[in-house]
């Protein structure tokens, strides 16, 4: 059984998360106790009391128990797994990194939160700028001496690693791909691959590494909101690997151990194998060309930039 902590429980791609929990398409052998977390407004509280009464008539099987909140004191108590997508979205011209001012107070105050979870919780940051908001929650809890482990504490990249072999397939019409990425969740995320075939058609075209480090901003221009769907279902993957394991190369953002010279304790994505049972290791032994170390180096200084901003 799992207590699992949605925030933002009240917006679009937490609504869409929270159908794929329930229904067992992440943990289909776990029971869940959901615990629904969002501001103090009427609109909100209103959504929240309505998603739970829905949350009733869908008669889930795995669903347990739901309970609301507007503290996050109370929605995280003892809890195993917290989503965190609750955050300002962004809007047409606007870049992540604009929201860390607005973000980053949330993060401050759910940091400390994070005391009454269980001591093991899985943390799964997917608003943005999703890996700085990870690495406050981190560095809360350092400072505060809470005893969340660093390895418990991610950001999703898993969406830009979906949309690269998406969009890769459809490009190239073939079946499979199998691409990671490195860095911030940002306009200078770079993707990489071991797959040789992969790597020169990707290598060659500059325009497929921009399209997926726009894209983001491409969804936002042509329906006025940030996406939903593609989020929710790479929050999805991206626990499931975790939890399960997987045999492919999978890209999650965790905090930095300082492997490939990117700063220790940053929070980056990583080229990482799930090996089962929460546990996951960073693949040490990539070659880097030099220009693919120019490119992580460049996602390293978007990284710290952001990381210079912020107070906790
Ligand atoms: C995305 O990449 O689609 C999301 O992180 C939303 C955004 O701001 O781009």
């Amino acid at each position: 059984m799992y207590k699992v902590c949605v925030t933002g429980a009240a917006g679009r791609v937490a609504q869409t998360f929270i159908p794929l929990l329930c229904n067992g398409s992440i943990f289909p052998d776990k029971k869940i106790i959901l615990s629904l977390l969002d501001i103090n407004n009427e609109p909100q509280i209103r959504e929240l009391n309505g998603l739970k009464l829905e949350l009733i008539d869908c008669n889930y099987p795995n669903l347990i128990s739901i309970s609301t909140h507007t503290e996050s004191n109370e929605a995280f108590k003892d809890c195993d797994i917290i989503v965190f997508i609750g955050g300002f979205p962004r809007k047409p011209g606007m870049e992540r990194k604009d929201l860390l001012k607005i973000n980053s107070k949330i993060f401050t105050e759910q940091g400390l939160a994070l005391k009454n979870a269980k001591e093991d919780v899985k943390c799964l940051v997917v608003a943005n700028p999703c890996n700085t908001n990870a690495k406050i929650l981190y560095e809360v809890c350092k400072k505060n001496g809470l005893k969340i482990k660093k390895e418990n504490i991610t950001s999703l990249s898993r969406l830009d690693q979906d949309r690269a072999e998406g969009i890769y397939k459809d490009m190239y019409k073939k079946e499979k791909a199998n691409i990671f990425i490195w860095g911030n969740h940002s306009a200078n995320l770079f993707i990489d691959t071991l797959d040789e075939d992969i790597n020169k058609d990707i290598e060659n075209n500059q325009q497929f590494l921009e399209k997926i480090q726009k894209r983001g901003a491409e969804i936002i221009n042509v329906r006025g909101s940030s996406s939903t769907f593609s989020a929710a279902n790479a929050a999805k993957n991206h626990l499931r690997d975790w939890c399960y394991g997987s045999d492919k190369i999978v890209s999650m953002g965790v905090v930095s151990e300082g492997d490939y010279d990117i700063d220790k304790d940053l929070v980056s994505s990583f080229p990482i194998k799930c090996t089962g049972n929460w546990k996951y290791e960073v693949i040490k032994d990539i070659k880097l060309n030099e220009g693919k170390k120019t490119k992580i180096k460049k996602c390293v200084e978007d990284l710290q930039s952001e990381a210079s901003e912020i107070v906790v």
